[in-house]
């Protein structure tokens, strides 16, 4: 029998990457983690994994990390940090400093999650910055699988929280549709990915559903009365222009990329996965 290939994974301290590394020990992948706070790391059942402090943004932390490694996987990225680092910094340089040491201990493949319809979202800087890795990606010689996923149910929890203050405000008519995706779920596509040879996977969760039907399922599961705010779609953009013209690039960033996704007209991909987001929401009430 074929032994698994060694895995390192980068970002296993946040939402998609503790689903990533429990699977992968599941299912007896041999695991090698970089993070910069072991503390953070979620509790794996038969702990056997090994575990290398380091800061991928500061490459002389990293040196020989991949050693010994055929796959490395990567959620690094800026989601909710606020360490005063661009998106340039983390999800592109941070990064290839990675994709270095791949390409000096002769990694045979390299997994990116990056963002569903990034390389249509160029102008904002978060997609600029994944975007400019995965180009990176393309030209490094290595085998590379890009996941790109829609959104997570992580990201559904304001959905819930503006339910427990009691009403949900939304740009537009609410009818734009989006499969969010559940990161067990996710972790599977991505470590699946490990044996295919597709350069992309576009990724959702198994149900489609409106912003609407989302609010929806927000309030019952919080047991409040359904009371939704449609705000006007020009009110979005003129957020978008007085956010970029009065603050600065790290309040911008994130905001940017949040009033441009929701913009789009549809936010679905195919379809995977058994996590629905009632079960999420529920289980958020408990
Ligand atoms: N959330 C969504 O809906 C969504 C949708 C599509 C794609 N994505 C992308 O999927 C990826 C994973 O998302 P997620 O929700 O799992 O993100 P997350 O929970 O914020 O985890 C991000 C990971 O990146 C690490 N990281 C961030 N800044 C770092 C820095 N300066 N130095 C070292 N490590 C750093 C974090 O480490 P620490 O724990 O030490 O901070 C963490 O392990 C991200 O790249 C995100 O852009 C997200």
């Amino acid at each position: 029998m074929n032994k698994k290939p060694s895995v390192l994974l980068i970002g296993a301290t946040g939402y998609l990457g503790s689903y990533l590394l429990k699977e992968l020990v599941k299912q007896n992948y041999s695991v090698r983690v970089v993070v910069r706070n072991p503390q953070k790391l979620p509790q794996v059942e038969n702990y056997s994994y090994e575990v290398v402090e380091g800061e991928v943004t500061r490459p002389s932390t990293i040196e020989n990390c991949c050693k010994d490694i055929d796959v490395v996987m990567s959620t690094v990225g800026i989601t909710r940090q606020k360490d005063g680092l661009s998106y340039m910094d983390v999800d592109y340089q941070a990064n290839v400093n990675v994709l270095e040491e791949a390409k000096r201990s002769n990694v045979k493949k390299f997994i990116y999650v990056s963002v569903l319809k990034g390389d249509k979202m160029k102008g904002v800087k978060l997609c600029a910055a994944k975007e400019k890795f995965v180009d990176e990606l393309r030209h490094s010689g290595l085998d590379y699988t890009i996941i790109r996923p829609t959104g997570f149910f992580s990201d559904m929890t304001e959905f819930y929280q503006m339910t427990k203050r009691g009403r949900v405000y939304l740009f537009g008519n609410g009818q734009t549709k989006m499969n969010p995706i559940h990161g067990r779920d996710l972790a599977g596509v991505c470590v699946s990915a490990i044996d295919k040879s597709e350069a992309e996977i576009k990724v959702g969760g198994p149900e489609v559903l409106t912003l609407n039907e989302i609010a929806y399922l927000a309030f019952s599961a919080s047991n409040k009365e359904s009371k939704i705010t449609h705000i006007p779609d020009w009110i979005r953009l003129a957020i978008l222009k007085i956010t970029k013209t009065f603050t600065s690039n790290k309040t911008y960033g994130p905001i940017e990329f949040f009033l441009t996704f929701i913009g789009l007209d549809n936010m679905t991909a195919p379809k995977y996965g058994q996590h629905t987001l009632e079960e999420y929401f529920n289980s958020l009430n408990q």
